[in-house]
């Protein structure tokens, strides 16, 4: 059993395979957090709960309030009743007054785990997860808080969500609730968390906390290109391979807050959920709020072992598509081939020419609607643009599935152009504070999803165009970040829950999407990688990565990407040069072999490329087919970071029977009269013989893991080279 509960010392004990949870019962009722980290082999106990320390004031009173509350690790604290800490619950009441006090009731044990209504989150087998609901209350607000976890034994994973039940006849008014907390004692922790802006995605960053609170967050109505819905506090020493690592991350695609506060006795506090600012939630008698779910894991053998951890975890108790572990066509898209300026010939040009290279999807991105020939309109118009697709979308789905391509289609979905016929008809469907002019982005406002017939028409629109033709893909971009948070369909009271609200709908929509085509290979998109988020892979098995398809900028974004992610969630391209945004020339290879470590498509116009690199498509092709299965199923090792000041860049990829691995190396800057680098395999069998694929070299999988392997020193910037090793005798 993961989940065991002992009532002689008030203790919940969740056992991972290879770590342990421990919560624990004050006398009064308070939920505390005793321990998490490698597996006990035995019941834990609750003295690492302080609850014997004396106050810091002179005092006779062994059990004073307010110090206790100091230095309680609290599993889900409250605000406004003493401890001074980040609070991960504030409530109003009708008083008007915020404090808030939940203590220990009762608690359910159950096989599996139940899903959140209308939000994205893990799912799992009876014989897989147990779940954990631990129910507080609050007995002058009668509210119920409800803390659930669930672990997933194999993956090493527990999730926790929070449940919030009015259970009185006040009417209360949520102003947090945080999804989860971890209060421990303080390891010279570095807070390592994920940054950057368009086009460059998803940096690591890392550095060591402070007395105080650090946090990263986002209050643009999107997880965001700039802070990222994660966050890992490492000791100091953490490596890929060695060191604790305590990692959170949030499966939701809207604000959220991620925090690390260092208190006065050196405890930290480590909060995860959706940002309380612009948030404000009713929640009448009788109601609930679910909030969403927030993914922990705990890993002693440093950052590869919880980058695994998740990945393994993401794919198997996560992603839903059937496409999770099938191959994805090859696809190429037509945006930085054509921008806006396109039409149906031209798209069968290309079509054509990508057949003939092996490629086996073409999608028409942007442009194709209303009458969109620049960014500035026609949003929410989802009529196909006759002046550009001639003789319509049905025919020219066929054109390109005669041409032995399947066919793809881009939306925008949750927008509206001031310009659009949509806007002309509803403005009062965009979002906008009333009697205040609202700010453009790419000249576009955004739908007002919480009005429910806004959801029925863009879903409908969506759903429109792909009965309408035997579209196999759908590309779901959304290109601008939210501000003038209003409703004119919400009323004063609900303007707090605009947003989460907001949210709730994008999801609803990519629900009814994937129920109703359960065939379809959906691609999350936002401007680039604004969206790349747990909650989006619920819905899509891949994600534009960023509209930055530079091969050396890639490396950095991948890599942070990758860090928390399965790579064949990572949309990546080979795109044309100069790159379209950093103006940068790179080998057509190494482009490629960039991107294999992602889904693998093309982003260039094909029919003008150099004759040298069109010639190169078929052979990179082939190699997506050949690798396809290890990169969508193997374990993924970080061997070296360019994004570390390292001059090269290195990844494996290990088939879990540790049968073949594939390694990437790409020497970034070429350095003169060096000698050759080492590198450190892993996850091979040690007795097992290994072939370096096109050579007759065999090595050990010992040697190659213990000793090394030595790629050769050459001439030139950004060159790159696939290490294939095959297991070809031994014990394996
Ligand atoms: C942003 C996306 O990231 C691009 O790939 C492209 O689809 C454009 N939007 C189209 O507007």
């Amino acid at each position: 059993m993961a989940i065991i509960y002992r009532e002689d010392k008030k203790i919940f004990q969740l056992n991972t395979a290879q770590t342990t949870y421990l919560i624990g019962l004050s006398p009064e009722g308070y939920v505390g957090h005793i321990y998490y980290g490698r597996r006990l082999k035995k019941e834990g106990n609750n003295y690492l709960l302080r609850m014997k320390e004396a106050p810091c004031t002179p005092s006779v009173n062994q059990r004073e309030k307010s110090s206790f509350l100091d230095r309680f690790p609290m599993e889900y604290p409250t605000g406004g009743v003493g401890d001074y800490r980040e609070s991960c619950l504030d409530v109003r009441g009708e008083s008007g007054s915020t404090g808030c006090e939940v203590f220990f009731k009762s608690y359910q044990i159950t096989k599996g785990k139940p899903g959140l209504p209308g939000l994205p989150a893990s799912f799992g087998e009876p014989e897989q997860v147990e779940t954990l609901e631990i129910v507080c209350e609050d007995d002058i607000l009668n509210l119920r808080a409800v803390l659930s976890y669930s672990v997933f034994e194999k993956y090493d994973v527990i999730t926790r969500s929070v449940r919030i039940e009015n259970i009185g006849e006040q009417h209360l008014k949520l102003e947090k609730v945080y999804s989860a907390c971890l209060d421990m004692d303080n390891k010279d922790f570095e807070m390592l968390t994920l940054t950057g802006s368009w086009a460059r995605e998803r940096s690591i960053q890392r550095g060591r906390i402070r007395y105080g609170k650090q946090l990263v967050s986002s209050r643009r109505g999107e997880s965001s290109h700039q802070e990222h819905p994660f966050l890992a506090l490492v000791a100091p020493d953490t490596t890929q391979e060695q060191g604790e690592v305590y990692a959170m991350n949030f499966v939701y695609s809207g604000n959220f807050l991620a925090q690390a506060e260092l208190a006065q006795f050196g405890n930290v506090r480590m909060v995860m959920g959706i940002h309380s600012e612009d948030f404000c939630w009713n929640l009448r008698p009788g109601e609930v709020f679910q909030a969403p779910e927030a993914v922990l894991i705990y890993s002693s053998e440093g950052l590869g072992k919880m980058t695994r951890c998740f990945h393994d975890f993401y794919r198997e108790h996560l992603i839903r598509s059937p496409y999770k572990y099938g191959k994805r066509p090859v696809l190429i898209n037509n945006w930085e081939a054509t921008y806006f300026d396109f039409n149906s010939e031209k798209l069968l040009d290309i079509a054509r020419e990508a057949k003939k290279a092996g490629i086996e999807m073409l999608v028409m991105d942007d442009g194709w609607f209303g009458k969109r020939n620049f960014d500035d309109n026609s949003l929410g118009d989802w009529f196909v643009n006759e002046e550009k697709i001639t003789s319509g979308l049905a025919d020219l789905v066929e054109k390109v599935n005669e041409i032995g391509l399947a066919f793809g289609i881009w939306f925008e979905p949750e927008m509206i152009s001031p310009d659009s016929e949509l806007y002309r008809k509803h403005p009062e469907w965009a979002i906008q504070i009333q009697g205040r002019t609202p700010t453009q982005c790419r000249a576009q406002y955004v739908l007002d999803l919480s009005r429910p017939e806004v959801v029925d028409y863009a879903y409908q629109c969506v759903a429109d165009i792909l009965h309408s033709a035997p579209i196999a893909y759908v590309k779901w971009d959304m290109n601008r970040q939210l501000c003038d948070i209003g409703s004119s369909y919400l009323n004063k009271e609900a303007q707090g829950e605009l947003l989460h609200r907001y949210m709730l709908g994008v999801y609803e929509m990519q629900e009814r999407l994937v129920q109703e085509f359960p065939d379809l290979l959906l691609e999350n998109c936002s401007g680039g990688g604004a969206r790349f988020d747990p909650g989006m892979l619920y819905y899509s098995p891949q994600i534009w990565c960023s509209d930055d398809v530079d091969a050396l900028e890639r490396l950095r974004i991948q890599e942070g990407t990758a860090l928390i992610y399965p790579l064949a969630t990572m949309g990546a391209h080979v795109g044309d040069c100069p790159n379209h945004v950093v103006g940068r020339n790179t080998p057509f290879e190494t482009r490629g072999h960039v991107a294999l470590a992602g889904t693998f498509g093309y982003e260039l116009d094909i029919t003008k490329i150099a004759q040298e690199e069109r010639d190169q498509i078929p052979g990179q092709v082939e190699l997506y087919h050949k690798y396809h299965a290890l990169m969508q199923e193997g374990d993924y090792y970080r061997i070296a970071s360019w994004s570390m000041e390292k001059p090269y860049d290195c990844w494996e990829v290990a088939a879990k029977d540790g049968k073949e691995a594939l390694v990437t190396f790409v020497q970034v800057l070429a350095q003169p009269n060096m000698q050759s680098r080492k590198i450190y395999l892993h996850g091979l069998a040690e007795e097992a013989d290994y072939m370096l694929e096109g050579t007759e070299e065999i090595y050990r999988g010992e040697e190659l893991m213990k000793c090394g392997f030595l790629i050769p020193s050459e001439k030139g910037d950004m060159k790159s080279c696939l290490y294939h090793f095959i297991c070809c005798g031994g014990e394996s």
